[in-house]
């Protein structure tokens, strides 16, 4: 059984479609990484798969359930089955790291307070920061803010999350370890993750899929192996694109903006 199925789905913003006729699903125990060129919709894709936006025509199914059908109330149980680091690490910069990753549970479960802290001490300890329970966000680096937004998404103990690009912002080192994280939450937990990249390096390390989204199309959704064979040419360019063309030629620029005869 899919833990999520997008079926048809037509959406964007003011009648202006940015997503157009989209169908995908995710497993249980799968990491799709979607990928695709600045403005190609993967953020307004998210947001619809989210229950932040319904969409104009087609459906969005968690768990078998249509999430977008029936109250909001209907809505907001249905997403509590899944996490979301969203804008990685928005945190309540007046609580402490355990009081950002127990807030969740404390608004909208009836946990008592001792089972809590002992959900919430297991997430940090799994992200590695339980010895940073009692800071303030301000008193964490960027990459240990990420992994406190996983911590929190971990919160509730969804069987799924999404992501949008977690490692923005990261140094290279700091970004693969963000990737071993994202690993471990499959392999470990058995949870799938949704994430929006343009890591190429990271997409070919973490995905078990990887669907590619264009002008609001899906064009392809398919292995690692396949995205590397496929010979399609808006493919080859997305994942060659660091060997496209697009070098700058300083001296002919030079040249041009002097108005200099061609060398
Ligand atoms: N709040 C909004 N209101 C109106 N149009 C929007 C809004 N957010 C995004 N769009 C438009 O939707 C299209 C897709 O944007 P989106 O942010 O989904 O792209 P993206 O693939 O996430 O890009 P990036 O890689 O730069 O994050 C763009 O044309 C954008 O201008
Ligand atoms: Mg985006």
């Amino acid at each position: 059984m899919s833990l999520l199925r997008v079926d048809q789905l037509t959406g964007g913003y003011n009648g202006h479609v940015v997503i157009d006729g989209c169908s995908m699903q995710v497993d249980p125990g799968e990491v799709v990484v979607i990928m695709g060129g600045s403005g190609s919709g993967k953020s307004t894709f998210l947001k619809h798969l989210i229950g932040l936006k319904p969409p104009m025509s087609g459906s969005v199914e968690l768990n078998s359930e249509d999430l977008y059908s029936g109250s909001m109330n209907d809505r907001y149980r249905r997403l509590s089955h899944i996490g979301v680091a969203f804008q990685m690490g928005a945190l309540v910069s007046s609580l402490s790291i355990f009081d950002n990753v127990a807030l969740p549970l404390r608004e909208t479960t009836d946990l008592p307070e001792d089972v809590i802290e002992v959900m919430v001490r297991l997430k940090l300890e799994f992200v590695e920061l339980l010895d940073k329970q009692d800071l303030l966000p301000s008193e964490l680096s960027g990459g240990m803010l990420k992994r406190a937004a996983v911590a929190r998404a971990l919160a509730r103990d969804p069987k799924l999350v999404f992501m949008d690009e977690p490692s923005a912002g990261l140094d290279p080192v700091v970004a693969s370890a963000l990737d071993d994280l994202i690993l471990k939450i499959k392999d470990a937990l058995g949870v799938s993750v949704v994430v929006v990249t343009h890591e190429l390096e990271s997409a070919f390390k973490i995905a078990s899929r990887i669907v590619v989204l264009d002008r609001g199309f899906i064009i392809f959704d398919g292995s690692v192996d396949a995205i590397r064979a496929s010979d399609n040419p808006r493919i080859q360019a997305l994942i060659n694109r660091t060997a496209e063309p697009m070098a700058f030629d300083a001296e002919e620029h030079y040249r041009r903006i002097m108005g200099l005869p061609e060398g």
